[in-house]
């Protein structure tokens, strides 16, 4: 059996070519399972798995969930608003009393970059790093790659731009690595604020001219501006951001040919992309979302297969 060469999912940097062609070959064994009148297939019920998110999500927190159940887990979520690290009690030991409940897989989201690959290092568990700070969001960019190769048929040699807020995305990174293992070619966009100097040693081409990178690629993967890790303001104003880095139904239609509009979510209407480009047939924003959990349940699937009995 194939099987992936990490023992746990840190970061897209830790895979190989290959660790990605098996998760979206087992992803597509999952997408036809969960298009079926029923569901659930029971390859994990004797796995539990722990779900601790450290920071808000939506879309990743409950399409783990599902992707989960989905595999018949048992599962356990964790929100740290509601949880005894307001009493003093520290990340490992939190960890380790769910552990101490017979848990094998941790699902993590936290704020700061390489908590993930702390955890891994103090725990005993299989750990999935589901958005580290600004660091890695790995399931997010094997999504959004597998969401390319179904619409385009193929990844290498497709051009994708990934606009907005490089500098504090973790989407963005994760997505450059993925993109980049599978042979596609990458350009960012945005502001030069908002985008790392280190970027170009990557092997990634800056365009800070918005028209010019929609008219160049296939595909426009849309990032959020990230607020809440801004200490202080990047640009002038969201007006002036719009203006320049705001994909508009005018703008596509400018274009000499129909590209493909990504986004990880959530989505700012009317900032980074208005409401008629979001709803567009142009638009896989809620195809990435489908896809996500199918994805979840591969990498929890193959990760799980792993786990000494
Ligand atoms: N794309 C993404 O990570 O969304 P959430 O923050 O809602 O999980």
């Amino acid at each position: 059996m194939s099987t992936l060469s990490v023992e746990h999912l840190l970061g897209i940097k830790h895979l190989t070519k290959e660790d990605i062609h098996l998760i979206f070959e087992t992803t597509d064994h999952f997408k036809q399972v969960i298009n079926r009148p029923i569901k659930k297939v029971p390859s994990l019920r004797d796995i539990t798995i722990a779900n601790l998110f450290f920071e808000n999500s939506t879309r990743t927190k409950l399409s783990f969930e599902i992707a989960q159940k989905r595999l018949s887990a048992d599962v356990i979520n964790f929100s740290a608003g509601q949880s005894s690290l307001k009493k003093g009690e520290t990340l490992i030991d939190t960890v380790n009393n769910i552990l101490s409940m017979k848990v094998d897989m941790v699902v993590m989201r936290h704020p700061k970059p390489g908590a993930a690959e702390f955890l891994m290092q103090h725990v005993d568990a299989k750990i999935i790093n589901a958005g580290d700070g600004a660091h890695e969001h790995p399931t997010q960019a094997l999504l959004d790659t597998y969401s390319i190769r179904e619409k385009l048929g193929h990844v290498e040699g497709k051009k994708v731009v990934i606009v907005g807020d490089i500098l504090h995305s973790r989407v963005a990174l994760s997505n450059i690595f993925a993109l980049q293992l599978l042979g596609a070619k990458v350009k960012v966009c945005g502001p030069k604020s908002l985008i790392p100097k280190y970027i170009e040693e990557l092997g990634v081409e800056v365009e800070t001219n918005l028209k010019k990178a929609l008219q160049w690629c296939d595909v426009a993967n849309m990032l959020r501006v990230q607020n809440e890790r801004m200490e202080v303001s990047y640009f002038p104003s969201t007006r002036e951001y719009t203006q320049q880095y705001g994909v508009t139904k005018a703008l596509l239609d400018e274009l000499d040919k129909p590209i493909v509009i990504m986004h990880p979510g959530p989505i700012n209407r009317g900032v980074e992309i208005t409401s008629d480009v979001a709803d567009s047939n142009q638009a896989i924003i809620l195809d990435q979302v489908e896809n996500g959990v199918a994805i979840r349940m591969a990498v929890t699937y193959l990760l799980a297969s792993k786990i000494k009995s």
